[in-house]
């Protein structure tokens, strides 16, 4: 029986996490033993379609188990409310019932759109994550948030829904390109220097290595990832406690990056711009600790794209001010004390702010 990486813990149950190249052929047997039944939906996007979401579907198809495919569109079009209404009719007309399970094969925004649907659909139905970019397997896929788009904001109607399992095969990493790669190497520095020191240590050691993509570096990485965010989502599924913002370490400034710049920057790249003014931030409040600098400015180097030009304090407050995790008036920032130590703050004035963000430019040319 193969063993998990992680497992993410709630009152509901257990979300376990696979990890491990040649997973995919793995799918049919981690599906029996965790859904039953002799069918699926397989839901991945157009690019994926004709590639991998062909070959999972013989991989299920030779496995026993048949496999109804919808395609999502590509990109924040997958989580639109058209495409959300075609995917709930699709499931309406291949007669899916409570039991039926949906996979969802592809990036962030088929497992968010896909993961949605399977919250929402017959109030619930089982989901199974098969994330195929590295933000994904190690962010995204992990802990059952899902969400699709309104038009007046992103992720702004979603649910919790853990999957009965997700599957991460780092081997599906290598046709990604370098962009898409780089970009989720941001989301795993994030977990470096916001919650694992040992880890941040680890990444620094095995740079070369996970920048060529190499089988066992990235699977190690993913891992770890996968246990450190199982980790948070069990202690904290529904965000409540303040324990699961950790998570959200350089999302306010990298959120505000997004927005600004009208999603020109990959995620990835707007965390790590983001992380990088948190440290900033940490270090000029004198909290964080001096031997974790070069090690942190080191990581830092590697993720961070150029500061995009006009993405300045005028430009960035409208969008932090409207950010997911104002409480009340205030924002709330993830600094750090040191590698691994995070701190929670909600009176970083505008000020503090401006020169953190100069600051960044300054740096990040
Ligand atoms: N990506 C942040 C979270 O899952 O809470």
């Amino acid at each position: 029986m193969m063993r998990p990486a992680a497992i993410v813990k709630t009152k509901e149950g257990s979300s376990p996490v696979f990890v491990g190249e040649g997973l995919l052929e793995a799918l049919p047997r981690l599906m029996d033993i965790r859904c039953g039944g002799s069918r699926c939906v397989l839901v991945t996007d157009a690019r994926l379609e004709p590639g991998l979401g062909r070959r999972v579907r013989r991989i299920l198809g030779r496995g026993g188990r048949r496999a109804d495919l919808f395609v999502l569109p590509v990109g924040e079009r997958a989580k639109s409310p058209a495409a959300l209404q075609k995917l709930y009719g699709f499931l309406l007309r291949s007669r899916v019932e409570r039991g039926t399970p949906l996979v969802a094969l592809g990036g962030g925004t088929v497992g968010d759109a896909a993961g949605f649907a399977a919250a929402t659909f017959y109030r619930g139905i089982p989901l199974v994550q098969v994330p195929t970019t590295l933000l994904a397997q190690v962010d995204s896929a992990i802990g059952g948030k899902t969400a699709v788009n309104h038009p007046l904001a992103k992720n702004a109607v979603g649910a919790f829904h853990q999957p009965v399992f997700a599957a991460a095969d780092p081997s599906v990493l290598r046709t990604l390109s370098e962009r898409d790669f780089h970009s989720g190497l941001g989301e795993v520095v994030k977990y470096g220097l916001a919650l694992d020191a040992g880890f941040a240590r680890l990444l620094r050691r095995d740079w070369a290595l996970l920048t060529a993509r190499d089988a066992a570096a990235l699977a190690r990485a993913v891992g770890r990832c996968a246990r450190i965010k199982a980790r948070i989502v069990s202690a904290d599924e529904r965000d409540l406690s303040g324990t699961r913002e950790l998570l959200n370490f350089g999302h306010t400034v990298g959120h505000s990056l997004e927005i600004a710049t009208r999603y020109r920057l990959r995620h990835g790249e707007a965390v790590a711009l983001g992380m990088g003014a948190a440290v900033l931030l940490s270090q000029m409040r004198g909290i964080f600790d001096p031997q974790d600098v070069d090690a942190a400015s080191w990581l830092l180097d590697q993720v961070c794209p150029p500061w995009p030009r006009g993405a300045g304090l005028r430009e960035l407050e409208g969008p932090i001010g409207l950010d997911k995790k104002v409480r009340g008036s205030k924002n709330v920032f993830i600094l750090l004390r040191g590698l691994g130590r995070p701190v929670r703050v909600s009176d970083v004035s505008v000020s503090e702010l401006r020169l953190a963000i100069d600051g960044c430019r300054l740096i990040s040319r």
